[in-house]
């Protein structure tokens, strides 16, 4: 066979993350300070995938700011713009003259997996078959592309039932066999306007080709809404190693499992790990605790914040109340009121959340 190619997909609108992707590409958000588009590469890096093509959109320019040659990854990417988000097979459709014809492996790059891809780019690899997919067993399946499996063997595919044949859903991650270009060419597009690739895997299925499916081991994120980040936050900083490379003070008490990168201070404060604070960040008479990912270069002065994400540069100064599952973006300015009367002053973007 020959070797599997990557398609990363980095493209898409992320209007469930608005205001945070007016001014950035959803993949990019950081979870344990590490944007989320870097574990898929480095999980796809070490399936054996090292010839990358990356799917982008209106935000393009800066995930090639971000993602560069691919050299620090040990890879190769070629950028493929996609003229709008069209739909999953569509990416694959622009994706074409990359993929040639060579068996691929297709990522959603908003999407997290503790237990990597190699599983599945091994089964696709060893097995004869049209597509492989991944599995997982969720709630609310009319939300997912669901399946129906029998012998190990899927016999159906529907994307967002109303009344979901089974639980199964899919996780962003397929193999391919060149194959797939064929039916994604016979496509039309489906209720919601968009090319599913759901729709192109099933007719693989109606023409008796053979589409292997196997469960997701460990968990699996997909982070298409606030909530979904800070859940993917607490995940990954479940992994995360002690490090403690910036300056603490004596007054301050780290506890637990805590990164603190180069140059980051901490003055008279509490850290409760598991928590991850970013190069030139300032914490001073605060407490941040545990599931906290504090940016490069925000400072947290006079309050108490956890489960929560903040990104670069902003800064939090003595509020009154905990901080507690926020995702703040960058260069914000959050800061208590001393004087009276003691009122709230709002200067928010357009789709902010301010729950008080
Ligand atoms: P989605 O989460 O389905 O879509 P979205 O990113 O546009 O978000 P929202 O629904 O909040 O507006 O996309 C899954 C991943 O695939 C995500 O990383 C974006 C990417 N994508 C593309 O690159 N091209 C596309 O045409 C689509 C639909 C998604």
């Amino acid at each position: 066979m020959n070797t599997l190619k990557g398609l990363l997909l980095a493209g898409g609108t992320g209007s469930r993350l608005r205001p945070l992707t007016y001014t950035g590409a959803k993949q990019l958000i950081p979870v344990a300070n590490r944007p989320i588009l870097f574990y898929a590469i480095d999980a796809m890096v070490t399936a054996g995938i090292t010839e990358i093509g990356v799917i982008i959109g209106d935000t393009g320019q800066e995930v090639k700011n971000a993602l560069g040659d691919g050299n620090q990854f040990g890879c190769h990417f070629t950028f493929i713009p996609q003229e709008a988000p069209l739909g999953l097979a569509h990416a694959v459709k622009v994706a074409h003259n990359f993929l040639s014809d060579s068996p691929f492996l297709m990522f959603l790059g908003d999407n997290l997996l503790r237990g990597g891809l190699n599983r599945l780019a091994q089964r696709f690899r060893d097995g004869h078959y049209a597509a492989s997919i991944l599995l997982t067993e969720v709630d609310n399946p009319s939300q997912f592309g669901v399946a129906v499996v029998e012998d190990g063997r899927v016999v159906r595919l529907i994307e967002k039932p109303t009344d979901p044949p089974s639980r199964l859903a899919l996780v962003g991650a397929y193999c391919f066999a060149p194959r797939i270009h064929e039916a994604i060419e016979r496509l039309t597009p489906s209720w919601r306007g968009e090319y599913e690739i759901t729709d192109a895997i099933q007719s693989l299925i109606d023409d008796a080709l053979p589409v292997d499916a196997t469960l997701v081991e460990g968990w699996w994120k997909d982070t298409g809404r606030p909530e979904d980040v800070l859940e993917a936050n607490r995940l990954v900083l479940e992994d995360l190693q002690t490090r403690r490379q910036g300056v603490v003070d004596n007054e301050s008490r780290i506890e637990g499992r805590v990164a603190i990168e180069e140059s980051a201070e901490i003055r008279r404060s509490t850290i409760r790990g598991p928590v991850s604070i970013a190069a030139h960040a300032v914490v001073e008479d605060s407490y941040i605790g545990p599931y906290t990912s504090i940016g490069p270069g925000v400072r947290i002065l006079h309050t108490e914040i956890e489960n929560s994400v903040v990104l670069s540069d902003s800064q939090i100064t003595g509020v009154r109340d905990r901080i507690d599952q926020s995702l703040i973006g960058r260069g914000v300015t959050v800061q208590g009121i001393r004087s009276r009367p003691r009122a709230v002053h709002l200067i928010l973007g357009d789709q902010s959340q301010v729950d008080l």
